[in-house]
């Protein structure tokens, strides 16, 4: 018996060190120690040996046991080891490459600035408010005190849809301002929102393109004056543009909807014919505002004794444009992967204001 229990412990212990891999090693484990395995084997022997011997054989069985265990368990660390060993040279992953951000595609410039405006007007307390593309006159312009032979109606060379069955003209929207009244009949003041969209107008030409972007804004509650309107336009128009110092002038104005009105300018210089944002003695366009007019709030059911408030419209095409340099509007909707190259943004650099809004 004992003689059988040497020689078994060297073909075991031979077996294990050739054990290639891990299954290889898990397969000798059952030959020796599994239930039909040769340790077990022996063991069942046991029973048949001679009562004297029994004890000695029983503990020598234990001990070969214990050592082929020992020998499995530290084969198996290596093979562990070495497998893993393996892997990590074959998966490797070089986390100094550079990434390579063209094969993710870029961010459109509109898609770029939209994420600013939420950015910025986000941190003033504004959230994002949406309206249908397709809406109808009273939304578009009865609500928003255009009279029913208003001369605004014609200046925005509306896009007319056919009429509903009751009559009501159905039209491509001319400004994201058909919101401002969604919101107010939808919910309560107060109100605190942005909202981002497409626009409509028949008008095409390097700077004018048939759907274009707005970005409307509006402030309603009991205490939002003029004062607030300029300190948050004034801080929107310097943030997104990086200057600290951009000069912002509010220049008296008109439309339907607010009263007093507003166009903001910024400071520009022209100097050789090249357009350059910040102090420079010369003023460029870029939004229209003002407060809400009580005939509007009186038409979205909000008491105009009690609440008051700002609004706001700019282009986002346009605020693109000039933030970024790019001269024409028309190939913002060509589609053409050349110019996207170009003027697109890295999907992997989202703007934040405290990350930096843009490259
Ligand atoms: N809706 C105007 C337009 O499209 C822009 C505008 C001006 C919006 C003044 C406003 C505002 O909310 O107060 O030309």
């Amino acid at each position: 018996m004992l003689d059988q229990l040497e020689a078994t412990r060297g073909e075991l212990m031979k077996l294990v060190d050739a054990a290639a891999d891990l299954p290889a090693l898990e397969a000798v484990r059952v030959a020796a120690l599994g239930k039909k395995g040769r340790v077990t084997q022996l063991m069942q022997g046991l029973k048949d040996i001679a009562p004297e011997a029994r004890r000695d054989a029983g503990q020598a069985l234990n001990r070969l046991k214990d050592e082929i265990e020992a020998a499995l368990a530290k084969r198996k660390d290596g093979l562990g080891e070495a497998a893993l060993d393996a892997r990590l040279k074959t998966e490797t992953l070089d986390l100094t490459l550079p990434t390579r951000p063209g094969g993710l595609g870029r961010i459109h410039p509109i898609s770029q600035t939209i994420e600013e405006l939420v950015q910025i007007f986000g941190a003033m307390g504004f959230s994002v408010a949406e309206g249908p593309d397709i809406d109808d006159d009273f939304h578009n312009f009865t609500a928003l005190n255009f009279g029913p032979d208003h001369p605004a109606r014609q200046m925005h060379d509306t896009f007319y849809l056919p009429p509903r069955p009751d009559g009501m003209p159905v039209v491509l929207r001319t400004h994201t301002s058909t919101v401002q009244i969604r919101t107010m009949m939808k919910a309560k003041p107060p109100f605190r929102i942005i909202v981002p969209g497409r626009t409509f107008r028949s008008d095409s030409d390097a700077t004018h393109s048939p759907m274009f972007h707005q970005v409307e804004g509006l402030v309603i509650d009991e205490t939002t004056h003029m004062g607030h309107l300029k300190g948050c336009l004034i801080d929107f128009c310097r943030a997104f543009f990086q200057l600290d110092d951009l000069p912002v002038r509010f220049r008296p104005s008109y439309f339907p909807f607010t009263e007093p009105s507003v166009e903001v300018d910024i400071g520009c210089s022209r100097k050789g014919g090249e357009l350059k944002l910040g102090a420079g003695g010369d003023w460029l366009e870029i939004l229209g505002c003002g407060m809400v007019h009580p005939n509007v709030l009186k038409n979205c059911g909000v008491d105009p004794t009690r609440y008051q408030g700002f609004a706001f419209g700019m282009g986002i095409d346009r605020i693109a444009m000039l933030k970024y340099g790019i001269p024409d509007l028309r190939p913002f909707f060509d589609a053409d992967l050349r110019w996207l190259r170009h003027y697109g943004f890295v999907p992997l650099d989202p703007p934040s204001l405290a990350g930096g809004l843009s490259r």
